[in-house]
């Protein structure tokens, strides 16, 4: 067939740290640098998903807008990519209501995350009724509005790691739904491009992966530390007793993480076991490894780190790229709402 288009999100979870990049992020860039000229590429900062939970007041629109500076910041082209926020194109809401008029509850009940939470509620439902009361329908329904996201864009392909499978697969129903109810082959099923996740894990307890929810700062590195601080936080980072490297994800997680992490820059593309048994890394001590994945991190990180300074202090710059991207996401998503109103009679 045609045209391919790519279509990813992410939310506006703020400053990026280093899962974030190695794990979601920098895939999009790769894709921009390698997808053939006449591919779309869509990527949006999702921040009618970021209000599915609740968050602190007045922080939305500044992790709205450092999350799509960091897009820029690690080289998305505004020119070549679509970048914009959701909440910029009403058709994302639109058709995830039109959607839900066809999709089935007893679908998105079973979603494992919806699952896992009802679970929970169970589990202490006996002590406090109000757990369950808590969960709200926006936290029920949000494949739907997933599913429009890509739907909406007439994405060909969705970059996925393991735990939104299913959520490209409800997307997938969603259609069948859709074009059945309507007589028609009115939405197109996206194809899953599968990225097997890069998990970054912890720098404090590497049995947890790394995350902006832990609430020790130095688990972590930001898209906005200092070198010295990224040098101190490698430095500490928890290893264990034996001070020889060597590579044992089970019985080493500490010193194993250090070495996927290093691996994620080597120029020579070595795994982790790989560099382990290296000449210049086997049985060197902890310090020597620390000392290359500092190295290592802040040579990639730095100049992410100026140039995401740099767009933060143009703010009029910024407004203008916001602005650009939501009248193309617009102009893309009417194309689909066009064929879908009619379809419905609206
Ligand atoms: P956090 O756990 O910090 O709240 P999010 O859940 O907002 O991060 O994740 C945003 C994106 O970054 C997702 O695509 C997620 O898979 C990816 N990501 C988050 N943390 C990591 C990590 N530690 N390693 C790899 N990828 C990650
Ligand atoms: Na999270």
């Amino acid at each position: 067939g045609g045209r391919a288009v790519i279509f990813s999100g992410i939310q506006p979870t703020g400053v990026p740290h280093l899962g974030n990049y190695l794990g979601a992020m920098q895939q999009w860039k790769r894709m921009q640098d390698e997808a053939a000229p006449d591919t779309k590429l869509i990527f949006s900062v999702v921040d009618l998903h970021a209000i599915t939970v609740p968050r602190p007041r007045g922080l939305l629109s500044q992790w709205k807008r450092e999350m799509f500076t960091a897009l820029l910041a690690i080289g998305l082209d505004p020119d070549r990519c679509v970048l914009f926020y959701q909440s910029s194109v009403p058709a994302h809401s639109e058709l995830q209501w039109i959607l839900s008029c066809t999709a089935s509850t007893g679908y998105l009940s079973r979603m494992t995350q919806w699952k896992s939470k009802m679970s929970l509620a169970d589990d202490v439902t006996a002590f406090d009724d109000k757990v369950k009361r808590s969960l709200k329908h926006g936290l029920f329904s949000y494949p739907i509005l997933q599913a429009a996201d890509v739907l909406v864009h007439r994405a060909t392909h969705v970059p996925v790691g393991d735990d939104q499978k299913q959520h490209l697969e409800f997307a997938r129903e969603c259609v069948t739904n859709f074009n059945s109810a309507y007589g028609g082959q009115h939405l197109v099923k996206p194809e899953t491009i599968f990225s097997p996740a890069k998990r970054v894990m912890s720098l404090t307890k590497p049995s947890a992966k790394m995350s902006k929810s832990d609430a020790d700062a130095r688990s972590r590195i930001l898209f906005t530390d200092s070198a010295s601080a990224i040098r101190a936080k490698v430095m500490a980072a928890v290893t264990d007793s034996t001070n020889a490297v060597s590579y044992d994800a089970a019985a080493r997680p500490g010193v194993a993480n250090l070495l996927e992490l290093l691996s994620h820059f080597d120029p020579a593309g070595r795994g982790a076991g790989e560099l382990a048994a290296s000449a210049d890394l086997a049985g060197a001590p902890l310090k020597e490894l620390k000392t290359r994945v500092a190295d290592a991190v802040n040579a990639a990180l730095a100049p992410i780190r100026d140039r995401f300074a740099e767009l933060l202090a143009r703010p009029d710059y910024l407004a203008g790229l916001v602005e650009q991207g939501a009248v193309r996401a617009n102009q893309s998503a009417e194309e689909t709402m066009k064929i879908v109103r009619e379809a419905v009679e609206l």
